[in-house]
């Protein structure tokens, strides 16, 4: 069997009613390492390169889980929740009627491509096979029961199996290769005799024996991939799971991080060398990392892209912006969508800095807002200082030119523009362009009133 058959549809099996995630989300849904458990298996099956994929899903969740999947699919309605047997059969309704069907389960977003690979090119021609693993704790899943020859004649049900059947640590991942011919036959004659009255899947394996079609059981999958999601907790294994591949992932490009249990890594990270990564960081999205960047204590990093020897202190968030080399953002510093930072610029705690540019060595180290401005090179924007960009109706633009000095507590009342040069006075409310190289302040003026005392408090 070749990985890459185009005789083959993937039936994805997502319409259970995922009871014991205990939640009204669809379970596969939910988010793991921030993608959908949905999308990561989608994503898991690329590599099949299947002539169709059709998914399983209840009416009811039908749209919503359409809406979010990042791969065209077909889309099968099972009607009643019977059992995984009567989902393929949803499946295998609308499926080419000639393909070959390689069975997966929406709730297994840990099998990777390679094992899915490996497995498709060990089923022996014409057979059908079942790919299986062996669990420390097979707790929960179906028991793999193989004859003195070693080939499988049943898979039992945890809540059908006999004590001596549990100790059995082979376990069924619910991925089967079916052929086209047995499938679309075998499929009617699975009856629910069991103890949760389902139409499992798992049955045709003995239907198999009875029309001696070839079954194969293939333990090619390590215990790790084959989690199915049931329930929170497996969703925290496979959470921690994919935390340490993505973590060992940058470990091995070279990056140092303090604590890998630490770092929470939901989308895609390159980093290039000498990296550093302090604890209790996110990364979200895509983050491209240069050369000798330091990412310190809790920081959130989304879709950023950050060039070498830049410090990003403490408790800082970066959005959808662009960081120049050896700029300094931070501690506390929050760098909105659409901030773009040249070389050297350096901003500091508790400033916002939203679709605005920040030029070569320019300052903005306290306390300030700065929105929808151009700042060009060598500028320093004292503390305290706002961009006041919105009248309450319109956005307008804060153009600060090369070299301007801007003091402390001064609010810019946009569309302004400060010139080349210029140096804007401490607490000025600035509505009007303020000319190149020269003072500009708008202030009462202080006065001293000699004769003055303060007032006392008054006898009751
Ligand atoms: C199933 C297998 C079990 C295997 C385990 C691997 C059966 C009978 N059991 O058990 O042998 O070890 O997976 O994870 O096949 N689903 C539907 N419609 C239904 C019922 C289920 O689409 O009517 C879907 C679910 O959404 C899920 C998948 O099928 O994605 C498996 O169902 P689930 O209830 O999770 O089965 P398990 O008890 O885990
Ligand atoms: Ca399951």
């Amino acid at each position: 069997m070749s990985a890459t058959s185009k005789n083959l549809s993937v039936i994805i099996l997502a319409a259970g009613n995922g009871t014991r995630m205990q939640s009204s989300i669809p379970k596969v849904l939910h988010r793991l390492a921030g993608q959908t458990l949905i999308n990561h298996v989608l994503k898991n099956i690329e590599g099949v390169k299947a002539e169709e994929v059709i998914l399983v899903l209840q009416k009811e969740n039908q749209e919503q889980i359409e809406s979010t999947l990042n791969q065209d699919c077909i889309i099968a309605i099972q009607k009643n929740q019977k059992g995984t047997g009567d989902a393929v059969r949803s499946g295998l309704e609308v499926a080419n009627q000639a393909n070959d069907i390689l069975v997966l389960c929406g709730d297994m977003p840990l099998l990777s491509a390679s094992t899915l690979s490996k497995f498709l090119g060990l089923v022996s021609s014409g057979a059908s096979a079942v790919l299986t693993a062996v669990f420390n704790d097979p707790n929960g899943y179906g028991r793999i029961l193989r004859d003195k020859n070693n080939s499988i004649h049943k898979i039992v049900e945890e809540s059908d199996a006999t004590p001596e059947e549990k100790h059995i640590q082979e376990v069924n991942s619910g991925v089967m290769l079916l052929r086209s011919a047995f499938v679309r036959k075998a499929i009617n004659e699975i009856t629910p005799e069991n103890n949760q009255g389902e139409i499992y899947l798992t049955d045709l394996i003995e239907i198999a024996i009875l029309q001696k079609h070839q079954f194969d059981a293939i333990n090619c999958a390590s215990e790790d991939e084959i989690l199915g999601i049931n329930n929170k907790r497996h969703l925290s294994v496979a959470e921690a799971y994919m935390r340490k591949d993505k973590t060992n992932a940058l470990l091995d490009k070279g990056a140092t991080i303090i604590d890998p249990a630490r770092v929470d890594v939901r989308g895609d990270v390159s980093v290039g060398r000498d990296v550093e990564i302090d604890v209790d960081v996110i990364f979200i999205g895509n983050v491209s990392i240069g050369n000798n960047v330091k990412i310190g204590p809790f920081c959130i990093l989304k879709d950023v892209s950050i060039a070498d020897g830049s410090i990003i202190e403490s408790h800082s968030s970066v959005d959808s912006a662009e960081i120049g080399s050896n700029c300094t953002i931070g501690p506390y510093a929050r760098i909105r969508p659409g901030a773009k930072l040249e070389e050297g610029a350096k901003i500091g705690n508790f400033v916002e800095i939203k679709n605005s540019s920040i030029g070569k060595g320019s300052k903005v180290n306290h306390l300030s807002y700065v929105g929808d401005a151009e700042v060009s090179a060598g500028v320093n924007i004292g503390a305290g200082t706002v961009t006041c960009n919105y009248d309450g109706a319109n956005k307008h633009k804060t153009i600060i030119e090369d070299n301007v000095f801007v003091g402390s507590g001064s609010m810019l009342v946009a569309p302004v523009t400060l010139k080349k040069g210029s140096t804007i006075g401490a607490g000025s409310t600035i509505t009007k362009d303020a000319p190149s190289d020269s003072l500009t302040l708008e202030r009462a003026r202080q006065v001293t009133v000699d004769s003055w005392s303060r007032p006392t408090k008054e006898k009751k």
